[in-house]
């Protein structure tokens, strides 16, 4: 059976949809049979994808609809890789699933009868701590928390810790923590420096090798929906995404 990973932090603009994009997009490519799942109302995984936002049947479908989840898939450009697509209607799932007894289990029972199909399955979570991500925590086995490589990054991870503990213990007791990533680093600068050795100084085992650096093409590559790897396959981001697919793969 593969294995599923939640992308999550509650900061936006961490990286967690580049990092759902490319990375799904990385072991596509190396041939694993791969899926993403948009679960954030912006919809930016899918559209960084080429699919429209207004695509239906979404993920909400499956969520609170009858819709099995398997119905919602669509192809990608890239070959092994599987699109599940959100759309704006996700934002009423955030007020609806509270309501709904169990409501906490929805994803993952609506993976559980396809998830043997793929190596990979990877949840791209909105920029909270709300039921969409806790959703998406007990669907998961492993958790990949990005990290912007800037002043505050530590602020707001001691939160999403806790979460992740409670999630743990209440909901998903499979529940680990892959690894924390440093995304857009700049390495010609001090901060970046310091930032990076003050995260890995306090999550000494945590944090992945593989820093994912700032890139240009990195933060274009979504416009012409494609993932950085099919947009400029030889910049630094993209060997960077590369090196995160085969540490991610490594530790399992
Ligand atoms: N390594 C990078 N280099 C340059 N721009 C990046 C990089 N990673 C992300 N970005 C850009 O930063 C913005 C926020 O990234 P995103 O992945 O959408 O964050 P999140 O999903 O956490 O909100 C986007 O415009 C994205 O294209
Ligand atoms: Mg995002």
């Amino acid at each position: 059976m593969g294995t599923v990973y939640a992308i999550a932090n509650q900061k936006g603009g961490v990286g967690k949809t580049t990092t759902a994009v490319n990375l799904a997009a990385c072991v596509a490519e190396a041939g694993y049979e791969s899926l993403l799942i948009d679960v954030d109302p912006q919809a930016n995984a899918t559209i960084g994808l080429g699919i429209d936002k207004r695509t239906t049947p979404t993920v909400y479908d499956a969520l609170l609809g009858d819709r099995p989840l398997a119905e919602t898939i669509l192809p990608s450009t890239i070959t092994h890789l599987g699109v599940v697509p959100a759309g704006p209607d996700l934002a009423a799932a955030a007020m609806e699933l509270p309501r709904v007894p169990g409501s906490e289990n929805r994803l993952r029972d609506a993976l559980a009868p396809i998830r043997g199909r793929y190596a990979f399955v990877l949840l791209d979570c909105p920029p909270s701590l709300g039921p969409l991500t806790v959703n998406a925590l007990v669907a998961a086995d492993r958790v990949i928390v990005p990290v912007q490589a800037e002043y505050f990054a530590l602020e707001g991870l001691a939160g999403l810790l806790d979460t992740l503990q409670l999630v743990q213990r209440e909901l998903n007791p499979r529940l680990t923590i892959a690894g924390m990533l440093l995304t857009m680093a700049d390495h010609r600068t001090r901060l970046a420096q310091d930032v990076e050795s003050e995260v890995r100084r306090h999550f000494p085992e945590l944090v992945f090798d593989t820093v994912i650096p700032r890139n240009v093409r990195v933060g274009e590559a979504p416009s012409f929906g494609k993932p950085v790897i099919h947009y400029d396959p030889h910049c630094a981001g993209a060997d960077a995404y590369f090196e995160l697919a085969k540490e991610v793969a490594a530790r399992g």
